[in-house]
This record gives C-alpha cells, structure tokens and sequence, in this order.
C-alpha cells in the first residue's frame, strides 16, 4: 500500500514543481512548470535554442499552449501584452501603479553619458518640458547634477521620479553605496534603486536596500538586466517583489519572450536604448518601416518607437541632451499605432543586441 502511495506521490510532485523543458521543431524550448506560475502557464521560451524534437503531442496532452515558431510566439506575445492591464499601466494619465503602490510617469529621461552641465541643463530642460521621471546610476557619474537640476527646478519634490542604480563593485558595501547615493542626490528619499547588473552579492544588496525601503528612505525597489533565469533564480531569496525590471529593448532587440514574463509577474518592464543607443539611432530612426509609419501619423520616427513601447506596457526613458528632442520625445500621448502598425515594427526584431549585458 505504502509503495503503491509513493508510485502516485514521486510522479505529482515531479509535475507539479519541477520545470520540465519541451523542444519544439523550430529549435526553440519551453519549459512548464504547473504550480509555480499559476498566471501564465508558459513558464520560459526560448527561442534560440538549437537543439531540439517535436513533442507536440505531449504538450497537447498536457493542455500547454505553446506555439513552435517565432512568428507564432510574437503572436502570443502580443496576446500576453493584454495583461499589462493588471499593473495599471495608464496611457491616458501617462502613469504606471507599481506594485510597490507607488505611481510613476511612464515617460522620463534617461541620462547615460550626460555629465556635468550637459547632464543639469539636459534634466532642467525635461522637467520644464514636463518631465518627472529621471533615470540615472552610480556609473553615471552624474547624480549631484540631477540632485541639484531637480531642486533648483521648484518642482514639488513628490511630483519627480527618481531611479538610481548600485553597481555590482559596490555589493559587497551595499549600505556604503545607497547612503552615498542617497548623499549624492540630496534629494531626501530615492523613489526607485535598482541592482544595475546581477553580480556576487547581488541578494545581499537587495536585502540591504530592503531595510531602506522599511525606512522609508527608498520607496520601490527593481532590477536591471536580470532576463528569465536570472529572475527564476533571485526572486525565491528576497522578500519585497521587485516593483520594475529595466532591459534592453528597441526594435532591433524587442525581447518579445522576456517582457510578458516579466509583467505577469505584477512587474514593471522599462527599457534602455529605446532608440538602439549611441552610435545605432540613426539606423533605427531612418527605418523604412518607422519612417512610413511616422508619415502615416506626422509625427517622427523617436516618436513611433517611444509610442510603440507604450503600447506594448512598457516605460521610456529615451537619453538626449537636446531640449528639442528632449519636448519631442515627450508628445507622444496625440495618436495611436494601429494593431498592424504595432505587428509591422513587431517584424524588424533581429534579436540584436547593442550592447554586452
Ligand atoms: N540599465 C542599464 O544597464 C542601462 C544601459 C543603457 C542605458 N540605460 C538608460 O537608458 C537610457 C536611454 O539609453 P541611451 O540614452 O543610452 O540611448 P537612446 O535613448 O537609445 O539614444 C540616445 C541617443 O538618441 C538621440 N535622440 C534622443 N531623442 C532623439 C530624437 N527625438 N530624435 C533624434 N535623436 C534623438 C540622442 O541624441 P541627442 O542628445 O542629440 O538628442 C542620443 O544620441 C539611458 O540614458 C540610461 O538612463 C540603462
């Protein structure tokens, strides 16, 4: 009797808890796991695997939907997007409800490789422009100047967002690194510190900046460059939900498999490079595709491709240290791409990414 329990028992458990990976015919893999992801029972997809078989038939009787191309997994993707809904992101009002409760613009400026007066003008520039969401890291080396932009702006200070970043050299000090960008920034309290890559020590970072967040001196926490399996692997050891999860993401490297995984999970996608970065933009701005869509509209290329991301649930924070571009990348609320305009740009993913993280 007891054998006959543990032949029914072992079998259970196994499905119930551990991934199992399918191969589908197109070298892409799926792995499903029942329990775990009660909202979305396609658990991984990858779609450059290259090894591979059909097992079609098993995962038909297993009632998974899966789809055994990229096309098809573009499709569901887009179908999947229809849930970004459940974290409240607000086009109309222009703001995302993260899980933390705290409200962020979905629209702000990302000021990588901004510095010194560059850096204050180009962010005193975008909160007069409407601005009041501002991206910044340590390794940007320009937190003071932000700090100093935003409180010489007379701006509310609860009216502004500010996401900072700890680099993986500074995890082994983690209280050392947010109390000194805490200092930094002077700005009383960080809305949003992220771990800027995963790393050695990167839990115990998190758990640090988890006491910030009881102390009121952070208010959300989130991740930067953690994919899939780096999500599987972190999320289990920490104990506040990360609130936003910032990714590469463009045209060109759309991260269709990734960012619906992320935002089932209650979590907030934004992306970086949303126009390929320095040194791409110019590719990706003079897109035929883009470029057709944007006459289509009258409106520019940055536009298209900062429209395209909201529709698909995710924030911007395009660079620029121009004010003209700064204003233009903002007006991006007055039209509306259609489904197939979304499916064309859908279309240009080359899975290219530009850069190493
Ligand atoms: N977490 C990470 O690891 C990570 C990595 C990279 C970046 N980021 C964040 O993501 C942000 C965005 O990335 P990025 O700034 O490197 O690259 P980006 O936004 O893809 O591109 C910035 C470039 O686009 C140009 N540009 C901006 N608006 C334009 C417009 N309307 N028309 C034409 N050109 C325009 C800018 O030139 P002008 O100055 O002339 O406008 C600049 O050269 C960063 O600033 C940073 O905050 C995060």
């Amino acid at each position: 009797m007891k054998k006959k329990l543990m032949f029914i028992l072992i079998p259970l458990v196994l499905i119930l808890f551990v991934p199992i990976p399918f191969h589908l015919k197109d070298g892409g893999t799926v792995e499903y796991r029942a329990l775990t992801y009660q909202i979305s029972n396609v658990h991984r997809i990858n779609t450059n695997s290259k090894s591979g078989y059909d097992t079609g038939i098993i995962i038909k009787i297993l009632g998974i939907k899966v789809f055994d191309n990229v096309e098809e997994s573009k499709i569901m993707n887009n179908n999947i997007n229809a849930n970004y809904k459940q974290i409240d992101f607000d086009i109309d009002n222009k703001k995302v409800t993260l899980n933390s409760g705290y409200v962020m613009p979905i629209n702000g400026l990302g000021t990588y490789s901004l510095t010194g007066d560059t850096c204050y003008n180009a962010v005193s520039s975008a909160l007069k422009s409407g601005v009041r969401l501002i991206d910044t890291a340590y390794m940007y080396g320009n937190e003071e100047e932000i700090g100093k932009a935003i409180k010489d702006s007379g701006i509310p200070r609860e009216e502004i967002f500010v996401i900072t970043k700890i680099y993986p050299s500074q995890f082994d000090k983690p209280k050392e690194a947010i109390e000194l960008a805490l200092k930094k920034l002077d700005i009383e309290y960080i809305d949003m510190m992220l771990l800027h890559h995963p790393g050695t020590n990167d839990v115990s970072a998190y758990k640090e900046m988890e006491k910030y967040v009881e102390s009121g001196k952070i208010r959300s926490l989130g991740l930067s460059n953690w994919y899939v399996e780096e999500l599987n692997d972190f999320l289990p050891k920490v104990n506040i939900m990360p609130a936003l999860v910032q990714n590469e993401i463009h045209p060109y490297y759309q991260e269709n498999d990734v960012i619906p995984f992320i935002q089932n999970l209650g979590i907030v996608v934004q992306g970086w490079y949303p126009f390929g970065g320095r040194g791409h933009t110019s590719e990706l701005l003079n897109n035929e595709t883009i470029v057709k869509i944007a006459n289509n509209h009258q409106v520019s290329s940055a536009q298209v491709i900062l429209r395209w991301n909201l529709q698909k649930g995710v924030v911007v924070i395009p660079g620029s240290s121009n004010p003209v571009h700064i204003k233009e990348n903002t007006d991006i609320y007055g039209f509306e791409l259609t489904d197939e305009e979304m499916q064309e740009i859908n279309s240009l993913d080359r899975n290219e990414k530009h850069d190493w993280y």
